[in-house]
């Protein structure tokens, strides 16, 4: 499984990929042109700017102080026209900053929007084969590198756009030295091409480092009471020591490259060009031919914005290829077309009054082997059915079914006479509760996590809880019904997160109740409180019960024994005990315990 994940893991993109990953991002980049219009207009011209900065000192020179023609006047405005356009320059990159900014993080949360959304709709296959975690590094983790992309973007602009600007002003100024710049461009492109490869190995390895210290500390944390009920801490902690040493290694692999390697390369190249500058203008003096002085001022301070920001842009280019990985990511989740099963969504059908029958319905999740054969089940309204079976028989798969959580192409299920597809989800949600073994905490009061964010007064509230008798526990708490619940509910007993969920679940009035082991983590004493309960809400609702426990099913009006996904036997508990068979046997067993 884990091997077939880094199979189809893409880490390099042809051309034409990139462009079509490029053009997923800027589809939403889209709703931002203008910032990111105005902010490259900007960028044209600060650059502009810095590259008209050292004409006016080269012609002060040239025609000033070399002519010796230099007045207090002419001095003071020079230098405050100069000042002054510092200044608005400082103010346009700025405004480009900002700009660019806001448009790259508007960006991202439009993609993180649409991926949550997403991943909201998509179908529970999605959720069983892949790992929470990953879920949750697709919509944070990889929107963040979306985002230092779009910076690279800016870097990319930037060097480019400053790189042809000054490349303007000095061929303006004098094209044979300008054609010496342009000289090294080839080498320049050979340097890209260099530290690209070399880069991309080197990032990648500090990637995956991090990604696994991350995945080790969540891994930790979650299943920290495993931890310590092996004794594993020091195991733990010595792996973690060696994964951390890892990271740090990448780490300072990743700054010898940029600071040994890039930063040395480019002033080099920086300063090879300046000897030849100055070696060109001295044998023009020695040919007679005399450069003003004036235009050697100016390459110099050319041969620094040059190179410098092709040096940050080169720097940049590992975080390219990260963010393509993660954009491609993106993008192809957003392509998953493995949705929530389809419901046609009949307007006439705006509630279910309680009947469930189940016809002749095969069910596989894999596509190759069949977990439910040829079931038939029938509930009338306000009836109780119960599944038995054997661990992995197929009662919580014929659950799934009737919730709708998956899509099924043979045999049928009804409510009230009318195929599941064609309810909308709404109308399925709102008449069909089901009560799973696990109950999910949100963090929030107890009120909200028995609301659930539905229309409900308190009264309605604390009748529900009174209902299920979670009304003791909480109401001996300080804060009572307001009292705050930790996500997971850690601070409740696996009894009392139950008592919220079916109160939770009772409060919506549901036309059919699903039970799946619902009360398998509660006392004996609870059970009874619940099983009374529950034989209230037989008057109002039809009722669908798994349990191991048969004690607790024996006046179904029928139960289905189903083993490895066939139904085997079905009937009225008495009549079950007659035919002395599975379920007979089953009973024993548990009768036999009872008495030991
Ligand atoms: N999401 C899934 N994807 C693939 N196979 C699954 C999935 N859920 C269950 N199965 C398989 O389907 C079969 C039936 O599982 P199911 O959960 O319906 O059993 P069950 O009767 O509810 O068992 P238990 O009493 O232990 O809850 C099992 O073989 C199981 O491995
Ligand atoms: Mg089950």
């Amino acid at each position: 499984m884990a091997q077939s994940k880094s199979k189809g893991r893409k880490t390099s993109f042809s051309i034409l990929e990139q462009f079509s990953i490029l053009g997923y991002l800027f589809q939403f980049a889209a709703k931002q042109w203008w910032r990111f219009g105005l902010s490259i207009a900007l960028m044209v011209a600060s650059s502009s700017i810095a590259a008209y900065l050292p004409i006016i000192i080269q012609q002060f020179i040239d025609e000033r102080i070399a002519t010796n023609s230099v007045t207090i006047q002419i001095t003071l405005t020079v230098a405050g026209t100069y000042l002054a356009l510092i200044i608005v320059r400082m103010v346009l990159v700025y405004i480009k900053d900002y700009l660019f900014f806001m448009a790259s993080e508007y960006t991202v949360a439009e993609i993180r929007n649409n991926i949550y959304h997403k991943v909201t709709s998509l179908n529970m296959e999605y959720f069983n084969q892949t790992p929470n975690g990953e879920v949750v590094s697709r919509v944070t983790n990889d929107t963040e590198t979306i985002k230092e992309f779009w910076n690279v973007f800016l870097q990319f602009f930037d060097g480019f756009i400053n790189a042809a600007t000054v490349a303007v002003a000095m061929f303006s100024l004098n094209a044979d030295m300008a054609w010496v710049f342009m000289a090294f461009l080839p080498i320049v492109f050979m340097l890209i091409y260099f530290y690209q490869k070399l880069s991309t190995i080197v990032y990648r390895r500090m990637r995956s480092a991090l990604s696994r210290v991350n995945a080790r500390i969540s891994e930790s944390t979650s299943g920290m009471w495993l931890i310590q009920q092996f004794n594993q801490s020091e195991r733990m902690k010595k792996e973690f020591k060696e994964i951390n040493d890892e990271y740090v290694e990448a780490r300072i692999n990743m700054f010898r490259m940029d600071a040994l390697l890039l930063m040395p390369a480019i002033s080099l190249l920086e300063q090879v060009v300046l000897v030849i500058v100055i070696w060109i203008f001295g044998s023009q003096i020695l040919n007679g031919t005399a450069l003003d002085i004036g235009i050697i001022y100016a390459f110099t301070s050319y041969s620094k914005s040059f190179f410098r920001p092709i040096g940050h842009m080169i720097s940049s280019l590992s975080i390219y290829q990260d963010g393509l990985v993660a954009a491609s990511r993106g993008r192809d989740l957003l392509a998953n077309d493995k949705l929530m099963p389809e419901q046609v969504g009949v307007e006439s059908l705006t509630d279910i009054d309680g009947t469930v029958s189940v016809k002749d319905l095969s069910f596989t999740y894999d596509g190759v082997q069949d977990v439910l054969q040829n079931i038939d089940l029938n509930a009338g309204k306000g009836e109780m059915i119960a599944l038995v079976g054997h661990t992995g028989s197929g009662k919580s798969t014929i659950i799934n079914l009737l919730m709708r959580f998956y899509e099924f192409n043979r045999g049928e299920i009804e409510y009230d006479e009318a195929s599941i597809r064609d309810y909308p989800y709404d109308v399925l949600r709102d008449d069909i509760a089901l009560v799973q073994q696990d109950a999910f905490m949100f963090y929030g009061s107890f009120k909200d996590n028995i609301r659930l964010h539905g229309d409900y007064t308190d009264e309605e509230v604390i009748a529900a809880a009174k209902f299920t008798g979670a009304n003791h526990f909480i109401e001996a708490l300080p804060d009572g019904y307001d009292t705050i619940i930790s996500e997971g509910g850690s601070s409740l007993s696996a009894g009392q997160k139950q008592l919220i969920n079916i109160a939770r679940s009772v409060i919506r009035k549901p036309k059919i109740l699903i039970l799946d082991e619902a009360t398998a983590n509660i006392d004996t004493e609870s059970e009874m409180y619940i099983q009374q309960s529950l034989a209230k809400i037989r008057e109002t609702a039809t009722m669908i019960v798994i349990a191991h426990r048969l004690s607790t099913i024996r006046n179904a009006d029928q139960i289905y024994v189903l083993h490895k996904g066939h139904l085997i036997e079905q009937g009225r508990h008495e009549e079950l005990i007659e035919q002395e068979g599975t379920y007979f046997n089953m009973y024993q067993l548990q009768t036999l315990q009872g008495i030991q």
